[in-house]
């Protein structure tokens, strides 16, 4: 027990006004998220300064409450309010963020993937407390949605531009046709770019979250891409071989066995393919990252809630974790029997590291 019992009760102020703010903005993020499902803010983007009466028929909500949520919103500054008119609207800062489906300023998902561990909390709770493993499957909805749209801005504007020109000759390969396996691919966001963007290269996407690849298949389908096929599958038993290029983005850390999955990946590899690892921004070291990496409390968070579980979930059941850092991922990468291995490209929200 702390038995200091000499309270600095400024220190005690100040603690309770960040919990304080915390909780206002665990509200804010709950009046984010309905505003984003029932369209409100997209309607305060269309209309822009409007009446209570004129955004709740725009957007097909009930007045009174969209009044009250209204105020909520415009106390966190996430609408403005003018007390002349009484009217309420979105700044083109506030629209980017809350209103803006598919700019990368777009908050929406990641609102959506803190609701999702929300709804479930009994089972969060459950799972720390006996620390069994919890796969991802067992998610509510809300957190593969939201995890695709959380992460679809980050693999749109580098993807393509920065992290595979940084892959050695790996462009030139995709270019000219290539033969491309993503391991771990969710909703299919990241193989759905390289399709696109190297119409002479086949990609295999592979995941082993039936509904994932359901979803995914749907929406290739409706881009109308021929050269990307969908497969539900382990990443530790990869149905096809003679990969130029295999590449996980932001799912190794939640595999059981990474190690395993790595050394596995180098099999079905061709003698001069690469193995390209997308994990989110980290820094070495618990303290450094801790007071240096501004994301990695809410990473932290999400390796509570989601990663290590996911990963425990599965033989080995490593637990390796989002933040594990670039030095301690390079080492497993080389402990997989990788003779070169480096951080091809960072990001703010991201690390690539390439494996040959
Ligand atoms: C955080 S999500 C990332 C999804 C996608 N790569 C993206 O960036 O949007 C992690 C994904 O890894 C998948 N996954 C985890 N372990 C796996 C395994 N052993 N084999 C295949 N997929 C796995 C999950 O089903 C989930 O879709």
């Amino acid at each position: 027990m702390n038995t200091d019992t000499n309270i600095d009760h400024e220190k005690v102020m100040a603690l309770f006004g960040n919990v304080f703010n915390d909780v206002a903005g665990s509200i804010a993020i709950m009046m984010s998220y309905i505003g984003d499902q029932t369209g409100v803010y997209k309607a305060m983007d269309k209309l822009g300064s409007a009446s209570v009466t004129a955004i709740a028929k725009e957007a097909d909500v009930d007045e009174r409450y969209l009044k009250e949520w209204l105020a909520s919103n415009a106390g966190r500054g996430y609408v403005n309010f003018n007390p002349d008119s009484e009217e309420f609207s979105l700044s083109p800062e506030q629209a980017a963020v809350f209103a803006r489906e598919g700019e990368p300023t777009c908050i929406q998902g990641l609102v959506q993937g803190v609701v999702g561990q929300f709804v479930k909390e009994d089972v969060a709770i459950d799972v720390f407390k006996t620390g069994r493993g919890r796969p991802w499957g067992e998610h509510h909805e809300c957190c593969f949605c939201g995890t695709e749209r959380f992460f679809r801005p980050a693999y749109a504007g580098h993807l393509l531009e920065e992290w595979i020109p940084a892959m050695d000759g790996v462009q030139e390969k995709l270019k000219k046709g290539a033969k491309v396996a993503d391991i771990g691919c969710g909703l299919g966001t990241s193989s759905m770019l390289m399709a696109e963007e190297f119409p002479n290269s086949t990609i295999h996407a592979y995941d082993f979250h039936g509904p994932s690849i359901d979803e995914a298949k749907k929406r290739a389908a409706e881009k109308g891409l021929t050269n990307l096929e969908f497969y539900v599958s382990d990443a530790s038993n990869i149905p096809n071989n003679g990969y130029d290029l295999a590449c996980i983005f932001d799912a190794w850390h939640d595999m059981g066995d990474p190690v395993g999955i790595a050394k596995g990946i180098k099999d079905i590899l061709t003698d001069n393919g690469t193995f390209m690892v997308v994990e989110p921004m980290a820094l070495d070291g618990l303290a450094n990252n801790i007071a240096n990496n501004p994301s990695s409390s809410m990473f932290y968070g999400f390796g509570t809630l989601i990663c290590v579980p996911a990963s425990r979930a599965q033989p080995v059941g490593l637990g390796l974790g989002p933040q594990a850092g670039p030095k301690k991922l390079m080492e497993l990468l080389s402990s997989a029997g990788f003779e070169k291995v480096n951080l091809a490209a960072k990001t703010a929200s991201n690390l690539v590291f390439q494996a040959t």
